[in-house]
């Protein structure tokens, strides 16, 4: 249990933010079936990052960890070994679904296993569409973990994606490379391509049409290399809220990855008006910037389908960025909140809720009453074990009238382990 203060006179400083989640995945990963050492710098030590490292040395990899530096001393596509028991994916959806596509063109059966969360989580997106290149994963009868991945020699195939998911597009991917000819994957709507950039600078054939359709050539001679995480823009966006919001702030976020698949919370900031300054700064691989923000006025915003995946995980925000405008906003088109973490419609609602703000719950989205000053109707928060709900909720609360309390604030560690630590750099008080 956290103890919450408010901020009255304001965040200040500079951040350097941890780094990309979803890079630091695919860097052990694309290592691990590479030839030769990948060295990472800046990689997220969070739980979920973690859980790829253990998967892989389950698989026989050699990793070395020394905090934010992983060498991973890569197999080659066809290296993997059999494990000895079964992999744990603890809270992460992009290793489980990721190791899905890489796993299916082993020569050997594996087993993966989550937390409660991962567990409930749909998986079918996944292995339905493995069928198509010859995969084979068998789920529990409800279509989640326990997953039992029957490996193949897999086979290519041309799949129209029903879903707008970057976790079901790169595990097609990781199937398609291990093929016997080239492969097309059209999604549904442009999802973050960081699984196409990485694969590309490790020597991949794979190249994007028009945004969307993705054409992969199997069996690449895959070469280790030098991967420097750019900081995620996920976490920073926590803070480029919460310097909107309360009131004297001033704070700068640097080396934020600026990949355009993920920077709608900087335009939706931009849309509502807010003081907010990108300057990209020069950068070998992914875009690169510092992102300096101010206390801000806010106006509503209208968001749907098509604005969803380059926001997805920052939706929570931007309902509280909502809450704090003058005006009704409205979110629709964001039905994937459902199967999340949590389902984050119900509890980014049912959270906004105890600081007083009117929300009405949709079946895919949000319609939020913003406003200046809020009431708060109880101090008792909950994370209900879900990072993105416990960071918010910590925002939310540095404009409340009163200390808050968090519950399961552990569940933060899983993509933010400095959290706390960088908020108090900022001025915000925790205990
Ligand atoms: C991720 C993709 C997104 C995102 C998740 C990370 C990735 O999930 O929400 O936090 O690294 O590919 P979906 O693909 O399910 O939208």
């Amino acid at each position: 249990m956290k103890t919450l203060h408010p901020v009255t006179k304001g965040l200040h400083g500079r951040l350097i933010v941890p780094g990309d989640k979803s890079i630091s995945h695919r860097a052990v990963m694309i290592g691990a079936l590479s030839d030769g050492p990948t060295e990472i710098s800046h990689f997220l030590t969070g739980d979920d990052c973690e859980s790829t490292i253990n998967a892989f040395r389950a698989l026989g990899v050699q990793i070395e960890q020394d905090g934010e530096r992983v060498l991973v001393h890569g197999k080659g596509i066809s290296g993997l070994k059999k494990p000895t028991h079964p992999l744990a994916m603890g809270n992460s959806g992009t290793t489980t679904r990721l190791m899905m596509g890489i796993l299916a063109g082993t020569n050997f059966t594996s087993e993966l296993i989550g937390d409660q969360s991962l567990q409930r989580r749909p998986m079918e997106r996944v292995s339905i569409p493995l069928q198509m290149f010859g995969g084979e994963v068998v789920l529990s009868p409800h279509g989640t973990l326990p997953a039992k991945v029957i490996g193949h020699q897999l086979h290519h195939a041309n799949y129209q994606m029903t879903v707008a998911s970057a976790q079901v597009k790169s595990a097609l991917i990781f199937a398609a490379l291990q093929a016997d000819g080239p492969s097309t994957i059209i999604e549904k709507l442009p999802t973050r391509d960081h699984t196409e950039i990485m694969l590309r600078q490790f020597g991949a054939d794979i190249k994007t049409v028009d945004h969307q359709r993705i054409i992969v050539r199997p069996q690449p001679h895959l070469r280790g290399q030098a991967v420097e995480v750019p900081g995620d823009v996920s976490s920073a966006a926590f803070f480029l809220v919460a310097g909107a919001i309360i009131p004297h702030s001033d704070i700068t976020l640097e080396h934020v990855n600026l990949n355009p698949t993920r920077t709608g919370i900087i335009r939706v900031l931009q849309k509502m008006g807010a003081r907010i300054v990108v300057e990209e700064v020069p950068s070998a691989g992914e875009p690169l910037g510092n992102i300096r923000i101010m206390t801000s006025e806010l106006s509503p915003i209208e968001i749907g389908a098509a604005d969803i995946p380059s926001v997805i995980d920052e939706l929570p925000l931007v309902a509280l960025l909502a809450a704090c405008a003058g005006g009704q906003s409205k979110i629709t088109g964001a039905q994937e909140l459902r199967v999340k973490e949590t389902d984050r419609i119900k509890t980014v609602v049912t959270e906004l809720r105890k600081f007083g703000v009117t929300v009405t719950e949709l079946a895919d989205g949000m319609i939020i009453e913003g406003r200046q000053e809020w009431a708060e109707e109880t101090v008792k928060l909950d994370s209900y074990g879900d990072h993105r709900i416990g960071m918010m909720d910590v925002i939310a609360s540095l404009k409340a009238h009163q200390e808050m309390l968090l519950a399961n604030d552990q569940a933060i560690n899983v993509s933010y382990p400095g959290f706390f630590a960088d908020l108090s750099l900022l001025g915000g008080k925790t205990k």
